[in-house]
């Protein structure tokens, strides 16, 4: 009999259903390192969205392709790969076979990528992957449009915000540790500024807060806090939605 039991028990615990995460806000809010935290403890897979939007960037201008011409940029996104390859336990990024991890963090890549992510041709080519990689369930993915146009339908949404000096002196440290470079804090944050409004405003799949979206500002918590508040809201979620099921 208790054998029977906990063979129930761990037919239950296999067919446990994986969630579909969504993590919005503006840049450098702190929701990577949420998304990549959260996704760890719940053993799902992790997807950094804006890594996405920097690779293609970053393939437009290595080719000296200028962002007006559609018909170039769909010509080259027919022959784009973009993969994620787990290394040493974190989630990377490669365009064309070729490992950007690194290459799509720098400055110049920043201050080009709201252009380029503001391009319909592009939104819908990386859509469909981020689509295809949520498929199973069993992912956190951030980015601006996640909630609202990726995963409409996610089992759980956040939109995570932070003070915008908070969030130059994070970029700021994420960036020179990421490229090796010094780069000028103020630089960064006019960046910031900009890259949001440009994000807010644009025409096709604007960052925007979803009506079912729960807002979480950092300003005041810790890594380890925003990463039990969270937690502990998805554990919720995950038993409501076994138990109905
Ligand atoms: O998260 P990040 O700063 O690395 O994102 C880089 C850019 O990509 C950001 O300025 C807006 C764009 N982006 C987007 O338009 N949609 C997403 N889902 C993710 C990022």
């Amino acid at each position: 009999m208790i054998l029977f039991y906990k063979a129930f028990f761990y037919f239950c615990k296999m067919n446990n259903k994986k969630l579909i995460i969504a993590i919005d806000g503006y840049s450098s809010s702190g929701k990577s390192t949420i998304a990549k935290s959260l996704a760890k403890k719940l053993k799902y897979i992790y997807v950094d969205s804006g890594a996405m939007y920097r690779a293609v960037t970053y393939k437009l201008l290595k080719n000296n392709i200028d962002f007006k011409n559609i018909d170039k940029i769909k010509e080259i996104l027919k022959s784009t790969t973009i993969d994620f390859i787990i290394q040493n336990g974190e989630n990377i990024i490669f365009l064309d076979n070729e490992c950007v991890e690194d290459k799509i963090r720098s400055l110049y890549i920043s201050s080009h990528v709201s252009e380029v992510s503001a391009i319909p041709e592009v939104r819908e080519f990386l859509v469909k992957i981020q689509r295809k990689l949520g498929e199973k369930g069993g992912i956190v993915m951030d980015g601006r449009d996640i909630g609202t146009v990726v995963y409409p339908n996610a089992d759980l949404k956040f939109f995570i915000d932070a003070d915008i000096n908070i969030r130059a002196k994070r970029r700021h440290l994420e960036m020179e540790a990421k490229t090796g470079e010094k780069i000028n804090l103020e630089d960064v944050k006019n960046n910031l500024v900009k890259r949001d409004k440009i994000d807010s405003s644009r025409k096709h799949s604007p960052l925007k807060l979803a009506d079912d979206a729960i807002v979480i500002n950092t300003d005041n918590m810790t890594k380890e806090e925003q990463l039990q508040y969270i937690f502990d809201i998805v554990k919720k979620k995950e038993d409501e939605l076994n138990s109905s099921s």
